[in-house]
């Protein structure tokens, strides 16, 4: 059986892997024996977590702390990867105005659209390319149940994760052929930090960031969209299929109602 190393080969960068889910795809990709570069903000919490991973995997890890809002982050990924060969690209990294809309502060806004769609856009734009030509990689988009229809507090961030399955979507189909295996994960509830700091409690079908991550990793080459957990698969199903639109939304706004 070929192993995921020998399958996408290399190296994977994980954008926004200082905490919650990002450190837990950093962590399992470590595990599948990927050298790692590791991008946020919180430049100590990226050290300790490389050092942690260089002692437990024998892995190559690079931290390299920045925004990724900034406006030339193009140019600071080719700075951050020129020399290496680059075969998974995890964009993890979000941002979440919680709120009514009308309330919200237009920078959080404005926020919310540069980190969750301008910097994927960018990333795969600048750095897929690199994938194609070596003829074999894997993207993973992180998308959520907030995504799949409009969600009341949470309207831009849940729009923002419509636009990356939609987005990992289009490209699962327009770069197989050329080796590269792209999905995009539309979790339910992960405990990480950022949820718990949400002030919301567990709900049903909540799974931590490990088996999430695990199970992302291992639905690639599967098909163009996931949604980790039977019990997330089934509420996708409830909200897609099953519930006249406007129903879905109403569901997701009893679930959203308590946060922020
Ligand atoms: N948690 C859930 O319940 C849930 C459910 C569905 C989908 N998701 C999706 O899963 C992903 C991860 O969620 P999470 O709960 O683990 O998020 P999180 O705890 O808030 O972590 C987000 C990561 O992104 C980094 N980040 C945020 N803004 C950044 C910026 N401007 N530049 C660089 N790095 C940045 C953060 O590090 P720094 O602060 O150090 O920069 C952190 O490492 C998100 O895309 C989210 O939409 C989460």
């Amino acid at each position: 059986m070929t192993s995921f190393r020998d399958r996408y080969g290399g190296w994977a960068l994980v954008a926004g892997a200082s905490e919650g889910l990002g450190a837990a795809f950093a962590e399992c990709l470590a595990e599948r024996g990927m050298d790692l570069v590791l991008i946020a903000r919180r430049e100590a919490l990226l050290d300790d977590l490389a050092g942690r991973l260089r002692e437990r995997y024998g892995v190559e890890v690079r931290p390299v702390a920045m925004d990724l809002a900034s406006p030339d982050l193009a140019d600071a990924l080719v700075a951050a990867t020129a020399d290496l060969d680059l075969g998974v690209l995890v964009y993890n990294a979000a941002f979440v105005p919680v709120g009514r809309f009308v309330a919200a502060d237009a920078d959080a806004l404005e926020r919310a659209v540069d980190v969750n769609v301008r910097a994927p856009v960018v990333m795969l734009h600048t750095l897929l390319p690199g994938l194609e030509r070596r003829g074999r990689g894997a993207v993973i988009l992180m998308s959520s149940l907030a995504g799949l229809q409009g969600t009341p507090r949470v309207a831009a961030y849940a729009a923002t994760k419509a636009f990356n399955a939609i987005l990992g979507e289009g490209l699962w189909q327009e770069v197989r052929e050329q080796g590269v295996d792209v999905v995009a994960c539309c979790a339910g509830a992960v405990e990480t930090p950022g949820y718990l700091r949400s002030g919301k409690g567990r709900v049903p079908g909540m799974l931590d960031p490990e088996t999430v991550a695990r199970r992302t990793l291992d639905a690639l080459g599967k098909g163009p969209r996931f949604v980790p957990g039977l019990v997330n698969r089934l509420v996708a199903v409830l909200l897609t299929r099953l519930l006249p639109r406007g129903a879905a939304i109403r569901l997701m706004a009893g679930n959203t109602g308590d946060i922020g």
